[in-house]
C-alpha cells in the first residue's frame, strides 16, 4: 500500500506548461522504478461496455437482417410506426390479395401480433417485401438461412407454396428458395438462400403461389456465417472489431436502457432468453424496438468467445431519472410489494449463469446450449441513478440479498451520472456504508478535463471501494480527444490497485441513427470505422498489465504522462508515453533495477491534431509499429499529440 505522499509523487507525472519548441527544451527525465515500488493491479483494468443504443443491437451487432420480424413495432416508439412498418404488401404478375394484423392466438403471448396474407388470386405471387435496416447486405456465394412460424387459415387445403427471394431495389433476382406452409398450427419452416449476386441493399420478399389465407410471423433472415459462426449470431466484421480491443470484460445491456423508461421499461433479463419467438422485445429508451434477439444468452456466449468476462448490469429496483421526459416523471421505483419477486430475478440470474444445469436456471441455460456454467464474477447493480431514499433503500436490498446468497459474486454499485456532485457524494457514502466492492464512476468532459485530472485517483482512500469507470469520453473523436483519453488511461494504470476496470462509451453507432455521439466505433451495413479513440483503447488493452511500476516524470515534463507495467504472461516491460503537446518532446528515459533490458518494439500513435477516422478518410491516423534499441537508459523523441508504446521483451 502506499502512502498518500508516494502516491502524490507518482501522480505528478503531468505538468501543463507552456508548450517549448523542442530544440529549445532540455530532455524529460523519466525515470521507471523497478526496484521496489513495484504494486499489483487489476488485471480486469480495460474492458468495454455495450449498450443498445445508436442501433448498435437490431441492425447492427445482432445480424438479424429483416427489420420488424415480429410485428412489434408500435408508436410509442416512433410516432409513424406501427405492427407493419418496414413491411410492403407486394402483388405480381395479376396477383390479387390483402394483409391485417393478428393478435388472436398468436406464436406466443410475449410476441402478441402477427400477420394475415390473405390471397385471392396468386398470379405470379402475393406476399411481403421487407427492406431489412437501411437495405440488406448481400454477398455472391454466401448462403442465408431464413425461418418463419407460419400456419394455415382455411381447414382442409393443401399445403401453401411460398418462395422467400432476396431481390435487389430494381427487382433482380439475387438468391431465393421454395418452402411450404403446412397445418393450421404455428410451425416453424425454414429455407436456404444462396446468393448468386453482391448487392449492398437488397430487399427480402416472401411470396405465396397459391390462393388461400396464412398468418406469418418472427421472419429471420440471418447470414449463415455469423461471428463464430453462432446460430442467431452477431455480425462477424463488427464482433471481430471488438474482439480486436481483447476487453477484459463486457458491461451489457447498458446504460440508460438498463433501468428503462419508466419502472415497465426496466430491462428484464428474464425477457431476453429462450427461442426467439418467446422473447419479450420491447420499445428502447432510445426510441427504437429491442428485440432482444441479442439477448442474456447471446452476451454471455460473446463473452466466452472473446475471452471477457460478463459483467451484466440490472436496475437497481428504480427506474432511469430521465424516464418519461414528457411528463416529467423522473426516476420511479419498483414498488415494495413488487421488489421480492424482483430480488429473485436478480438471484435468478446467478443461478442462469452458474448454476448446475440441473438447477431450475442452470437448465434453461443448458437447454440453450450451454450446460457449463459462464463463470459470471461480477454484477452491476444499477447505472448512474439519482441516489434519492428510494434508490438508497431497493439498491440495500437487493445488494444484501445478492451478498448473503451469493458471496461469490462482486457487486458493482453505482454513484451518480457525474464525477462529482450530489449523487456522487452520496453514492459514495452509501457505498461506503455498505462496503460495496466496486463503485461505477460516470463522466463525458472536455478533452483539457481528462488532462487536468491527471491525478484524479492518486489520493483516493485505498481502504475504501473500488472504482469502475463505467462510462468516459471526452467528447470528440480528433485526435487530440483520444491522445486526452491516453493521458488519462495511464493514471487508471497508476491507480490500478483501486481503479479496477473502466470502460469508454458507447462503443457503437450505426451512421444516419445515432442518438449519442460521439462513440468509439462507427459502422454501416457494409462497413466498420473504427475512431483514433478506438486506436487508444486498443493499444492499451492490448499492452496491459498486472504490475505497475512508479513511472516518474521530471519537472520539465511538460504535456508528458507515462505509466509503466508488467504483463506476468509474457514477461514484459510496457511504458507508455503521452504527449499532448503540438511539439515533440526530448525524453531520456531510465530504468532503474532490473536486469539489462531484452530487445523492444515502439508502437507510435500520431498525427494532425485535428484529424478523425472515418469511412472516407484517406489516410487515417493508426499506430505504427518499429523496433527500438533500449538499454537501462535510453533517449526517446515522443513525437507531437502522440501515444507511444514501449514493449520491451524481458
Ligand atoms: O453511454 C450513453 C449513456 O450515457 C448511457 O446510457 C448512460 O448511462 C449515460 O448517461
Amino acid at each position: 500500500m502506499h502512502s498518500i505522499k508516494q502516491l502524490l509523487l507518482v501522480g505528478a507525472t503531468i505538468v501543463l506548461g507552456t508548450a517549448l519548441q523542442a530544440a529549445d527544451a532540455p530532455a524529460t527525465k523519466l525515470t521507471i522504478d523497478l526496484r521496489s515500488t513495484s504494486k499489483q493491479i487489476s488485471p480486469d483494468l480495460f474492458g468495454i461496455f455495450f449498450e443498445d443504443l445508436n442501433y448498435a443491437a437490431d441492425g447492427g451487432l445482432y445480424a438479424e437482417l429483416i427489420q420488424n420480424r415480429s410485428f412489434e413495432y408500435q408508436a410509442t416508439e416512433q410516432p409513424d410506426w406501427n405492427p407493419l412498418s418496414f413491411w410492403e404488401l407486394t402483388q405480381r404478375g395479376g396477383g390479387k390479395g390483402g394483409w391485417f394484423v393478428g393478435a388472436v392466438d398468436p406464436v406466443h403471448a410475449n410476441n402478441p401480433h402477427y400477420l394475415i396474407l390473405d390471397i385471392r388470386n396468386a398470379g405470379d405471387g402475393v406476399g411481403l417485401i421487407n427492406p431489412g435496416f437501411d437495405g440488406i447486405p448481400v454477398k455472391a456465394g454466401e448462403i442465408y438461412d431464413f425461418s418463419v412460424f407460419a400456419r394455415l387459415l382455411d381447414e382442409k387445403r393443401p399445403p401453401m407454396p411460398m418462395i422467400a427471394r432476396l431481390e435487389s431495389r430494381n427487382g433482380e433476382v439475387l438468391g431465393e428458395a421454395s418452402l411450404q406452409i403446412a397445418g393450421l398450427e404455428w410451425k416453424r419452416a425454414a429455407a436456404e438462400i444462396t446468393a448468386a449476386r453482391s448487392d449492398d441493399a437488397a430487399r427480402f420478399v416472401l411470396l405465396a403461389k397459391d390462393g388461400g389465407r396464412v398468418a406469418l410471423d418472427e421472419l429471420s433472415l440471418f447470414p449463415r456465417h455469423t461471428f463464430h459462426d453462432r446460430p442467431n449470431g452477431l455480425r462477424a466484421d463488427l464482433a471481430q472489431t471488438i474482439a480486436d480491443l481483447h476487453p477484459k470484460f463486457v458491461r451489457f445491456p447498458g446504460g440508460c436502457l438498463t433501468h428503462g423508461d419508466g419502472v415497465e421499461n426496466i430491462y428484464r433479463w428474464k425477457n431476453s432468453i429462450g427461442p426467439i419467438e418467446q422473447r419479450k422485445g420491447q420499445a428502447n429508451i432510445w426510441r427504437y424496438h429491442q428485440s432482444v434477439g441479442l439477448g442474456y444468452f447471446e452476451y454471455f456466449q460473446f463473452c466466452e468467445d472473446i475471452g471477457a468476462k460478463p459483467l451484466p448490469v440490472l436496475a437497481a429496483g428504480v427506474s432511469c431519472q430521465n424516464s418519461d421526459r414528457k411528463r416529467g416523471t423522473g426516476q420511479q421505483c419498483v414498488p415494495m410489494e413488487d421488489m421480492p419477486a424482483y430480488i429473485q430475478d436478480v438471484l435468478d440470474l446467478i443461478e442462469w449463469a452458474n448454476g448446475p444445469a440441473t438447477s431450475k436456471w442452470g437448465a434453461k441455460r443448458a437447454e440453450a446450449g450451454h450446460p457449463a456454467p459462464f463463470h459470471l464474477e461480477y454484477l452491476g447493480i444499477g447505472n448512474e441513478d439519482h441516489i434519492t431514499p428510494g434508490f438508497k433503500e431497493r439498491f440495500a436490498m437487493i445488494y444484501n440479498a445478492v451478498k448473503a446468497k451469493h458471496p461469490e459474486i462482486t457487486v458493482v454499485g453505482t454513484v451518480g451520472p457525474s464525477p462529482d456532485g450530489f449523487d456522487f457524494s452520496e453514492g459514495w457514502k452509501v457505498a461506503n456504508e455498505s462496503k460495496v466492492p466496486i463503485v461505477d464512476e460516470h463522466y463525458y468532459e472536455p478533452p483539457q478535463w481528462f488532462l487536468s485530472h491527471f491525478n484524479r485517483y492518486d489520493t483516493y482512500d485505498r481502504n475504501h471501494s473500488k472504482v469502475y469507470v463505467g462510462e468516459y469520453a471526452s467528447r470528440g473523436n480528433q485526435l487530440f480527444n483520444a491522445i486526452a483519453e491516453a493521458a488519462y488511461m495511464t493514471q487508471l494504470e497508476r491507480n490500478g490497485d483501486i481503479v479496477h476496470m473502466a470502460s469508454y462509451a458507447p462503443l457503437l453507432a450505426k451512421v444516419g441513427h445515432t442518438q449519442w455521439n460521439p462513440d468509439l466505433i462507427y459502422f454501416n451495413n457494409t462497413k466498420v470505422a473504427p475512431t483514433i479513440n478506438y486506436c487508444v483503447q486498443k493499444l492499451f488493452a492490448e499492452n496491459s498489465g498486472d504490475t505497475y511500476y512508479q513511472t516518474l516524470l521530471d519537472n520539465s515534463g511538460d504535456h508528458l504522462a507515462a505509466s509503466t507495467v508488467r504483463d506476468s504472461k509474457s514477461g514484459d516491460l510496457i511504458l507508455k508515453v503521452v504527449n499532448s503537446d503540438t511539439t515533440s518532446k526530448a525524453l531520456s528515459i531510465h530504468l532503474n533495477g532490473g536486469s539489462k533490458p531484452g530487445t523492444a518494439t515502439k508502437t507510435v500513435l500520431t498525427g494532425d491534431l485535428n484529424a478523425v477516422n472515418t469511412f472516407d478518410t484517406t489516410n487515417p491516423v493508426l499506430p505504427e509499429t518499429s523496433p527500438i534499441t533500449v538499454g537501462t537508459s535510453f533517449d526517446y523523441q515522443a513525437p507531437p499529440n502522440s501515444l507511444t508504446v514501449i514493449r520491451i521483451k524481458r
